[in-house]
């Protein structure tokens, strides 16, 4: 799992190579196997996933509504495949999956196509079932993912949802200025995720102070919502500790009565368009004596003296966050449960691909 999480920078790197055109301002793409025209008159975009990818396609869903201002809904397959949504004349259902075996998400595949509906895989394995069953599609060449806690296929996931939402853009109503804008930063993220893997010993002290605890909750708003339900993941799979991850501003709907001065949040809180809302959402859980470690952009000097961690991650542009927080919570999962002396590459319990019901 260690080796997969310090593999990113490059396995991000190569989630983006030969799909960027800068000079158009757009993300190309070699296999979608669907005509401009096509994929221009897609007016409802369905995605289809199960754990971490699903996590994944939930970023995709701001990404879409965001770049392309085409509606977007998420769903576990498990689900999916045994709901009759009404589609409208154009929708394109998208499978996500690292392996391309996973059982529900092969159903909701199979489903989707005798309905006659395009279906797309972003998908690792190269001539897996649901590859190979797809209408089209974009590998992630993150390379083989062996630990059951799924790492960098999450990151690269993210990255080619990014690509995808702009390119469904630019051939929309995307600026170019603002496609390039985005495909610049998104260049940047290799080097961003190695300066914060570098900082993996500062998040192994902080990991050893809570690895005693038994329940924590993960919180973040819009892009950052998904990590948090993603950093509760791994917390969960690898180390067997009770976590929930939840949108911030949810808390005081009731889950804040579990706060108090045993019960950590991991608060993913970059300095984005929401933050101010995010911080006074930090101070509700301090004034219930929780602990906070928070996941806050370099240069928040302001955040120190609220929470009682910080980990810091460069800035980038909002939707960009993502593949930058996570890491910070990949690690501390890790760091804590090797600290439990939990095998964090047999975890109990899981296999690397469901292929059964
Ligand atoms: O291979 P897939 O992406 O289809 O797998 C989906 C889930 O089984 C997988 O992400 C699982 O949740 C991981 N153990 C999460 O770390």
């Amino acid at each position: 799992m260690l080796k997969e999480i310090f593999e990113q920078p490059k396995t991000i790197e190569n989630a983006l190579r030969g799909r960027i055109d800068l000079d158009e301002s757009t993300p190309k793409f070699g296999g979608l196997n669907m005509s401009i025209s096509e994929l221009r008159s897609v007016d409802r975009i369905v995605i289809a996933a199960c754990g971490t990818s699903w996590h994944a396609g939930l970023i995709g869903e701001y990404l879409f509504e965001e770049f392309a201002h085409i509606r977007t809904e998420v769903d576990y397959a498990s689900e999916f495949r045994y709901r009759n949504p009404p589609l409208d004349k154009n929708p394109l259902v998208l499978v996500i999956t690292q392996s391309g075996e996973t059982a529900d998400t092969l159903a909701g595949l199979r489903e989707s196509r005798r309905r006659g509906h395009k279906v797309l895989a972003l998908c690792n394995v190269v001539g897996s079932t649901i590859a190979r069953e797809a209408d089209g599609g974009i590998y992630l060449h993150a390379g083989p993912e062996i630990g059951v806690a799924s790492t960098k296929a999450f990151t690269s996931q993210v990255a080619v949802l990014t690509l995808f939402a702009l390119f469904m853009g630019r051939i929309r109503m995307l600026s170019n200025q603002r496609g390039s804008q985005m495909l610049r930063a998104l260049e940047g993220i290799p080097a961003q995720v190695q300066s914060i893997l570098s900082r993996d010993l500062e998040i192994k002290e902080i990991a050893l102070r809570y690895a005693h605890c038994e329940d924590f909750f993960f919180l973040g708003r819009q892009y950052n919502f998904p990590v948090a339900l993603e950093g509760a993941l791994k917390l969960k799979e690898i180390s067997y500790i009770h976590a929930e991850g939840y949108p911030s501003a949810e808390m005081k709907h009731g889950p804040i009565a579990m706060i108090d001065e045993k019960t950590p949040t991991v608060f993913v809180i970059p300095s984005d368009a929401v933050y101010e809302k995010a911080y006074s959402n930090l101070e509700e859980i301090k004034a219930r004596k929780g602990p906070v470690i928070a996941i806050a952009t370099e240069e928040n000097t302001r955040i120190r003296s609220k929470a009682d961690d910080v980990i810091f991650i460069p800035r980038t542009l909002d939707p960009l966050y993502p593949l930058l927080a996570v890491l910070p919570l990949q690690l501390l999962a890790y760091h804590i449960a090797v600290a439990r002396g939990c095998d964090v590459d047999k975890p109990r319990n899981l296999a690397k691909s469901v292929t059964v019901e």
